[in-house]
């Protein structure tokens, strides 16, 4: 089995120097890496550096008489497995966007046939700026995983977003489009910080799994590109639509029976019932035989999240979605059920809280993230929440008011990528399972996110007609071996038909993969 092959461009910024520490990770963790310097880039680092570093020679100009006999920019560009752009300034990512092509490194990036992981690091009014941004939704659009910058104090004393996430992070994003989200990364501070890895991360094409081995997916390359996650319709001025999803009923603040809270408790039983309980765990709960072998999650912690999430606007404001977290809740149930310590992390709904489920109430995408942090190292990790893509980039303090006669603008920036976090995770969970409510081309879809975020299965469903907030659920579960289609049925049928597979591709018949 060959070494994984990375072509690594590196762009003038004054983050440059970290390209240094990633070459090293990549090399620890058993891949190949070549370093392309672009003008500015050399300004920052030495190609020698690299050179020392990669082991490797380092690709300074397109007018390098000795390789272009053998049109070296075009081989350069399709040997590796996977380009990435680290950092990716704004000038890079402006010509990348416009297919500009004046050196080497931005030819290689037209001519190759490769995925792209792009990097940005800049100034945070540069990475702000309507024109970057308008070009990172143009390359994410078109293929480019472009990775978050992180939020922090910048070298030029500015606060906000721009900062380079540290290079763990960056491998690991790496290693998530290579297929290899197991490769074992060496210790980090916090390795899967929020801004460092979330959202976008959509590969142009699948790296072939027989270079890496056998046991990776092998499915066909994308046939049609994802709808970007954070593309700006115009800058500054983002409104969301979520496709044909209607007919929810509105979340009724008051009825929520959990405080909203980080680290709240389980939702306390009645006296009696909970001596009951502690005599025998399965009271109440008749379908299952008692002993352990018919409960065969016994022993499995099932991580779970259900809900929408609230955006907060302002103090009375939020941006939200349909979610009642009734398929999650009936999941969670069907796991205890089958004998599962079950962590429910849920956003803002109107449900009871399932018997013997540890239940975690959160708001936002950020709380729901942080939760599910904490909640690691688990067995099986079911991502049902319809996590908010956005949030708003500033909350008011006081309720906004009406002005004159133009609407307020609100200025929405990216949510953390919950499930692409899990299944990049050093703690990653054995089975990582996602949700896609999708209103078309749900299996095509499905499939592309499964590939997209690193998860085992994704359980898809169409959700154009009254699924969200419903009682009845029809869902197509896809997995590295197919796609098996559940017909319609009570989303309690479905949480069991969907537990009991997970039961069954977690507890052997022998050592077989669970995925
Ligand atoms: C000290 C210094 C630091 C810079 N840091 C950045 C940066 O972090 N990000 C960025 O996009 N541009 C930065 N620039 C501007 C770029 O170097 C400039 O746009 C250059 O043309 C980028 O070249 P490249 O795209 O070939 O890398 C910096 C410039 C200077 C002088």
């Amino acid at each position: 089995m060959r070494k994984p092959r990375i072509l690594l461009i590196v762009g003038g910024g004054i983050a440059a120097y970290k390209s240094c520490e990633l070459v090293r990770l990549i090399r620890k963790n058993g891949a190949e890496v070549t370093c392309v310097l672009t003008e500015g880039g050399a300004q920052f680092v030495t190609a020698m550096t690299l050179a020392a570093l990669s082991e490797n020679p380092v690709h300074t100009t397109l007018w390098d008489l000795t390789a272009e006999v053998e049109m070296g920019h075009i081989q350069l560009s399709r040997q590796a497995d996977l380009v990435v752009v680290c950092p990716a300034t704004a000038n890079l990512l402006a010509k990348m966007a416009a297919g500009i092509a004046d050196d080497l490194a931005t030819t290689l990036l037209l001519a190759t046939d490769k995925p792209v992981l792009a990097v940005p690091a800049m100034n945070v009014r540069m990475w702000l700026h309507a024109a970057t941004q308008r070009n990172v939704a143009t390359l994410v659009e078109s293929g480019v995983t472009v990775l978050d910058p992180d939020e922090g104090m910048m070298a030029c004393g500015e606060f906000g977003p721009g900062r380079l996430p540290e290079p763990d992070a960056v491998w690991h994003a790496i290693a998530a489009m290579l297929g290899l989200t197991e490769t074992p990364v060496g210790p980090v501070a916090d390795a899967h910080d929020l801004g460092g890895l979330s959202a976008s991360l959509i590969s142009r094409s699948t790296v072939s799994s027989a270079v890496f081995g056998e046991d990776l997916p092998d499915l066909p390359p994308l046939p049609e590109l994802p709808t970007p996650a954070a593309a700006p319709a115009e800058p500054g001025l983002l409104l969301s639509r979520k496709g044909k999803a209607k007919a929810a009923p509105p979340t009724d603040a008051e009825a929520i029976n959990h405080l909203v809270s980080g680290q709240s408790e389980p939702e306390p039983l009645p006296e009696l019932l909970g001596e009951q309980l502690a005599d025998d765990p399965l009271t109440f709960q008749p379908d299952f035989e008692e002993d352990p072998p018919h409960r065969p999650l016994f022993g499995k912690h099932v991580l779970i999240t259900a809900g929408p999430t609230h955006e907060p606007i302002d103090p009375v404001r939020y941006i939200a979605n349909r979610s009642s977290g009734k398929q999650g809740f009936a999941i969670a149930a069907a796991a205890a059920q089958l004998g599962a310590r079950v962590t429910l992390v849920s956003g803002p709904v109107t449900l009871p809280t399932p018997v013997g489920v540890d239940r975690v109430d959160v708001e936002t995408a950020r709380e729901m993230a942080e939760a599910v942090k904490r909640a690691l190292p688990v067995d099986v990790a079911i991502m049902v929440a319809a996590v908010a893509d956005w949030r708003t980039m500033d909350v008011a303090s006081e309720k906004m008011k009406k002005r004159g006669s133009a609407p307020p603008a609100l200025r929405l920036t990216e949510n953390p990528d919950i499930l692409a976090m899990v299944s990049v995770s050093d703690k990653r969970p054995k089975l990582v399972v996602g949700f896609a409510a999708e209103t078309e081309k749900v299996i095509q879809h499905a499939t592309e996110k499964r590939q997209r975020k690193g998860a085992d299965w994704i359980v898809a469903n169409d959700v154009s007609g009254d699924v969200m907030g419903g009682n009845i659920n029809a869902v197509h579960i896809v997995t590295a071996q197919g796609v098996e289609s559940l017909p319609e049925m009570p989303k309690d049928d479905v949480a069991r038909a969907l537990v009991e597979r997970i039961a069954d591709a977690l507890v052997p018949p022998a050592s077989s993969d669970p995925r």
